[in-house]
């Protein structure tokens, strides 16, 4: 089988120095905001370019964390993708704001900074970008508009650890962002853990308050918090990963490159990259009109494949009636073609010739 993410062949290249990690905090038993952590928060800055980094319990909770340290909450609207995982909205939806969905580029699947513009209203308070599938959006569009508006703006990079625009990363252009660490994610723990990032003291002071009870002094609560905080065994492995993530996020870049050139001939769309940012392959995303039959010819040669996401969120259940009346067709006619292919910093040559080889069956035969 060719699986989406071969997770167990990166654990081998590093079993030696999680194993060793591990080890260290079991026998010094600092299991919550330990050393590994506090080295993540400062690696993790460092590498992206931010004045804070703050390990949360998840990415779905670190944008959470993100909206309510920039004040957004009850009554405001926030423009986003709704071809995105359901968590970007979530967020959106636990501070009590009101989500709303613009269409994206066909060619990159991202938000446009035109329907940005369009959709603003006397109530917009932020933009929360989605850098999906690990391609940047156009972040400096974007921030000149929120900057124009007064808008903040609020990156969703659970998918794009180390995609940069014109060598600035992302995360790094907004008044904060969330990344998710979901095992499967370019840079993935093993289980559930986030981050925030932003260069504003005071909203680090907040997400740290908000992650941690409510709390800045051990006992003391200020105010309603969460119990939300990056575990230290999870630290152990993202410090491991975060050393290697370039390396990473190379091989999946020549794994996509590779497939591009080897379907580029066959009636589909592969992946665009726009010039304005460097994409990291999360997912490689195809469009393609006989999305079933290469599946289904993939399945029957031990090959996954995925849909991402086959439903936009404004005609998911939970937004049906909120969004009635809303019409997004780029977005629709992209989640009726989109089909991804297995890829990770492990995927090999032979793999990527084996699986373009299956879908070029489909359309010879
Ligand atoms: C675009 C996007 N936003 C948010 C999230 C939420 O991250 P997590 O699963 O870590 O809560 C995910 C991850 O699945 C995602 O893909």
């Amino acid at each position: 089988m060719i699986p989406m993410v071969n997770l167990q062949a990166q654990y081998a290249e590093i079993q030696d120095e999680i194993v060793g990690g591990f080890s260290e905090t079991l026998n010094n038993c600092a299991f919550i905001l330990g050393p590994n952590v506090q080295a993540f928060e400062k690696e993790a800055a460092e590498y992206l370019g931010v004045k804070h980094a703050i390990g949360c319990a998840s990415g779905t909770d670190a944008l959470h964390l993100a909206l309510l340290a920039e004040g957004i909450g009850a009554g405001d609207e926030v423009i986003t993708s709704a071809f995105t995982f359901i968590a970007t909205a979530e967020a959106i939806k636990y501070v009590g704001a009101t989500p709303v969905f613009v269409d994206i580029d066909p060619g990159s699947f991202n938000i446009t900074p035109e329907n940005i513009e369009k959709a603003i209203t006397a109530k917009t308070k932020a933009v929360m970008p989605v850098h999906l599938f690990g391609q940047p959006a156009d972040l400096p569009a974007i921030k000149a508009i929120c900057d124009k508006h007064g808008l903040k703006l609020i990156e969703d990079c659970a998918q794009s650890f180390g995609a940069t625009v014109y060598n600035k990363q992302t995360g790094s252009f907004g008044n904060a962002a969330g990344f998710s660490f979901f095992p499967s994610k370019n840079l993935g723990c093993f289980g559930d853990g986030g981050l925030v990032t932003t260069d504003c003291d005071a909203t680090a002071a907040k997400v740290k308050q908000y992650r941690n009870h409510g709390s800045e002094v051990r006992y003391y609560h200020d105010v309603v918090g969460y119990n939300s905080r990056l575990d230290e065994l999870q630290a152990v492995v993202l410090r491991a990963k975060l050393k290697r993530i370039d390396q990473y996020n190379a091989a999946r870049r020549h794994a996509a490159h590779l497939y591009s050139e080897l379907l580029a001939d066959l009636p589909l769309a592969t992946p665009y990259e726009d010039g304005i940012g460097v994409h990291v392959y999360h997912q490689y995303t195809l469009l393609c009109d006989r999305r079933d039959e290469v599946m289904k010819a993939l399945q029957e040669q031990q090959i996954a494949s995925a849909i991402y996401y086959p439903v936009p969120l404004h005609q998911q259940n939970v937004f049906k009636a909120e969004c009635a009346g809303v019409s997004l067709p780029i977005t629709e006619s992209v989640a009726a073609r989109c089909m991804s292919l297995p890829i990770c910093a492990n995927l090999s040559d032979d793999n990527v010739r084996k699986i373009a080889g299956v879908i070029r069956g489909v359309f010879q035969a």
